[in-house]
């Protein structure tokens, strides 16, 4: 049974020539259930963070149903495996057959919109439907995220209100508003800060809103990175609805990705060569190691032998296999200082843009899956506390359609 193997034993029982990524369905589960429970709204999963199939039914048990896709792909993914899903296509930019592959083929109605020519290629492929959910996305200040996604999307502040008021009177159902505050955010007041900013937009440009959509960025433990605790993050997103001149029924929805999975995934890799303090590995940044590597975050490590080291704890540097110097990790990796060729070390915190992350550069990133019930790596969620009642509501300014 698997239940009572260790990670350890069940790398041994394999015995890859590539890692090994170990999944903890149980992690996902209680990540779930703690948003279920906590989160004053509706809760979609970004599918990006780890589309493996037992993510997305350890989700499924836990009452998740609704998913945030990026591509048809994903919606193709989701429609197939779970027909009864709310499916949000939230990328802001999208390819005219993705836009209507997922409305004819998957049944799509909710999508995210940062300009006027992608609302003019969603209603167009969407042959003017009257039903959407069109949810526009602000540019919002990424400085509270340990990787910020300020750059590339989102309508900035002054020409927000033309944009909103354009959507306002192309569709018949329900106006969102999104923003995204960078992954992994540390600070509680991001996400207050960018439901105010945007509250003053909608005010500013006197359109009624049906959804106020906080995005992701929920964060996770990394060694060097203890967020605060996840309540205080649904306390301030729930102050700042309540603020928000939206409609009395307004709903409030998220889009976590990281904060779900992180905690439930895990890597084993091998030692091949150690030269100092230098260790070079059979996964690294075009396998499931890259927010190591190219973000170079520190993650927890260690050493699975049956007999354990006795060794001090040393920093380590980490080189993945393929020939690219990008392949390495800075860390540092605290592991003990005995450690050698044949070794393995188990990399935790993973289940986020790990496997999601993996290539087959140099011929590399074969990577086994096997499931573990233990649950070794520090967690954001404790016991589930009560229920969050919904925020209430301030008057929506005057209608316009
Ligand atoms: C639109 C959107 N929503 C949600 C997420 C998930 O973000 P996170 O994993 O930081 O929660 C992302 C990540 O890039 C995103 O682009």
């Amino acid at each position: 049974m698997d239940s009572v193997l260790s990670p350890l034993d069940l790398t041994a029982r394999e015995a890859p020539e590539g890692p090994v990524a170990i999944a903890r369905p149980h992690r996902v589960h209680a990540a779930a259930t703690w948003f279920r429970e906590n989160f004053p709204g509706d809760v979609f999963y970004a599918v990006k963070a780890n589309p493996s199939e037992w993510v997305l039914d350890a989700l499924w048990a836990a009452g998740i149903r609704g998913f945030d896709v990026a591509s048809d792909t994903e919606a193709a993914l989701i429609a197939r495996k779970f027909p009864d899903a709310q499916i949000a296509f939230m990328h802001p930019v999208k390819s005219r057959r993705a836009i209507a592959r997922a409305f004819h083929d998957y049944g799509v109605k909710t999508f995210a919109l940062d300009s006027e020519d992608e609302l003019e290629k969603i209603l167009a492929e969407t042959n003017g439907a009257k039903d959407l959910t069109l949810v526009v996305r602000f540019a919002v200040s990424g400085d509270g995220a340990a990787y910020p996604l300020t750059r590339k999307f989102g309508v900035t502040a002054e020409e927000a209100p033309s944009l909103l008021r354009k959507v306002r009177q192309s569709s018949e159902e329900m106006l969102g508003v999104s923003f995204h505050v960078g992954s992994q955010c540390m600070r509680t007041d991001a996400f207050r800060n960018a439901m105010d900013m945007v509250n003053r937009v909608i005010v500013n440009a006197g359109v009624v809103v049906d959804i106020v959509d906080v995005g992701g960025g929920f964060p996770a433990i990394y060694p060097g990175m203890t967020p605060p605790p996840m309540m205080d993050y649904v306390n301030a997103i729930k102050n700042g609805f309540e603020e928000m001149f939206v409609a009395q029924n307004a709903k409030l929805w998220a889009e976590p990705g990281r904060a779900l999975v992180a905690e439930a995934g895990s890597t084993v890799t091998r030692v091949e060569l150690r030269k100092g303090d230098a260790l070079y590995l059979n996964d690294g940044a075009f396998g499931t190691l890259f927010d190591a590597t190219h973000l170079n975050w520190a993650f927890p490590a260690k050493l699975l032998r049956q007999e354990p080291s006795r060794a001090k704890l040393a920093p380590f540097r980490l080189y993945g296999p393929t020939c690219d110097s990008m392949d390495a990790a800075a860390g540092p990796f605290m592991l003990p200082a005995d450690i050698q060729e044949g070794d393995l070390i188990e990399i935790g915190s993973l289940g986020a843009y790990g496997t999601a992350m993996g290539t087959r550069f140099n011929g590399f990133g074969e990577t086994v899956t096997i499931e573990s019930k233990d649950s070794p790596w520090p967690s954001m969620y404790g016991e589930v506390s009560s229920v969050v009642a919904m925020p209430k509501r301030k008057r929506a300014p005057k209608k316009q359609r």
